[in-house]
């Protein structure tokens, strides 16, 4: 045990106003708090439920560091099980995806669960006659995590039994995942494809903070967008031939500071916040009459001009996921260690609407984001470079000070300059309300 363990008081005073102890981002110990506190509190992120349409259907994937099972039942509802035999400990399902028919069966000593976590069979049952294995844990079969929640299709769920509720959580942070939705002719999603996959050699954090940095697009990414641009100047593309799409893609990502200061942050208690609050990257797109004409047909003509017009760009939904509307894309950021994250990015394709918007949000996601993309390796060799940097004999501190203010609330919904670093501040408020609270106790009852 090190000098974090059950002493919030060390904890919080990692993060100062303006500034981040390096330790959140290197610190061995604090990464295992972070799966212990933070990933058991707050609510994760878990996957779609068009991943799993039919019954049977299961993805297996991590909540923090603890490997889960999301599964439709025969109810049709979602579940999300801890992946652990109760017997052993086996992980119960390997596959990244399956279907599993109507139960699960452990690979080591034939157990069976059903699809909802219950313990329905063991071969030689009666060894257990004698014995009180009713009463024991393992009799409970697969455990449920604490809690679950289906919102419009997306899974979250929350590991500690007992703690803030979905909607406390969230609160008006999910009008962006509404909107992603909505802007569906039909009002649903369908997750299009397994998800991009690939490592990162550095804390997730890193990449949860550049989601809101508008202060860096300019700047990292001016050899590969600001290069892309500058072809097609030299180009001379007839005014009245529409742009190829990859180039309205690329090419906002050299807009000027104003742009980004103009286009605004908008932050949300909890950790929750996004960019593009006036109008942002993704605002020029071209739109297709089709979808205009499909999109009024769900959902009449006023409510299609109140969606479309809302054009975010990044929402980052504390802790670990940033999602897209207008390109429909949710990035999940796993942390794997201290300086190791699991990056998957997800694209999902609106039903009702022309093939279109999926091949545009196909190409965004391979274009921006990939490993082999143009821009994304751009911010990799900057978290990699910070997570070696911050070892230095230099400062222990990492600065979040852009135009802070000593008023601020993050308790209070606030709309500032799209440059602002508040979002980030935002962030380790709630970093460090969630990794205490439950830490607490003991201190108190010790005191
Ligand atoms: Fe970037």
């Amino acid at each position: 045990m090190g000098k974090y363990t059950d002493n919030p008081a060390a904890v919080a005073a990692l993060v100062e106003q303006h500034q981040v102890h390096r330790d959140t981002y290197i610190d061995q110990e604090i990464y295992e708090l972070e799966m212990k506190h933070l990933f058991s509190n707050t609510w994760v992120f878990v996957g779609h439920d068009s991943q799993t349409p039919t019954k049977g259907d299961y993805i297996t994937t991590q909540i923090g560091n603890q490997p889960v099972i999301m599964v439709r039942h025969s109810d049709n509802e979602i579940y999300v099980l801890y992946n652990r035999c109760p017997h052993k400990g086996t992980k119960i399902a390997i596959d990244r995806a399956g279907n599993t028919g109507k139960f699960f069966r452990c690979p080591y000593h034939a157990w069976s669960f059903k699809t909802n976590g219950c313990l329905l069979a063991i071969p030689l049952k009666k060894g257990y006659a004698d014995t009180a294995f009713k009463d024991s844990e393992a009799n409970h079969g697969l455990e449920p995590v604490g809690d679950v929640k289906n919102y419009r299709g997306f899974v979250f769920a929350r590991l500690a039994k007992q703690g803030i509720s979905f909607e406390d959580y969230f609160g008006e942070a999910m009008s962006s995942f509404d909107n992603m939705v909505d802007r569906a002719p039909e009002g649903r999603l369908e997750v299009a494809g397994p998800p991009l996959r690939y490592m990162h050699q550095c804390n997730w954090k890193m990449l949860v903070d550049n989601q809101t940095d508008t202060c860096h697009p300019m700047v990292a990414h001016e050899s590969s967008a600001g290069t892309a641009v500058k072809l097609f100047e030299e180009a001379n593309w007839p005014e009245d031939k529409p742009k190829p799409m990859a180039m309205e893609i690329i090419a906002p990502f050299m807009s000027p500071y104003e742009f980004f200061e103009e286009m605004g942050i908008r932050t949300w208690p909890n950790g929750h916040g996004h960019t593009g609050v006036h109008h942002s990257i993704h605002s020029d797109y071209t739109q297709e009459p089709e979808y205009w004409d499909a999109m009024v047909a769900g959902h009449g003509e006023e409510r299609t001009e109140e969606i479309l017009s809302e054009i975010r760009h990044n929402t980052v939904y504390w802790p670990n996921i940033m999602i897209k509307g207008p390109v429909q894309q949710l990035r999940n950021f796993i942390p794997l260690g201290p300086n190791k994250t699991l990056v998957e990015s997800y694209i999902y394709r609106l039903v009702g609407a022309p093939d279109y918007l999926l091949q545009r949000t196909a190409m965004y996601n391979r274009l921006i984001n990939a490993p082999t993309s143009m821009v994304g390796h751009d911010d990799l060799e900057m978290y990699e470079r910070a997570q070696e940097g911050l070892h230095a004999q230099s400062t222990e501190w990492i600065n979040i000070q852009r135009l802070h203010t000593e008023e601020e609330n993050y308790d209070e919904i606030a709309v500032e300059n799209g440059t602002t670093e508040r979002q980030m501040r935002n962030q380790m408020n709630a970093w460090v309300k969630f990794m205490t609270m439950t830490m607490s106790d003991k201190v108190e009852a010790a005191e």
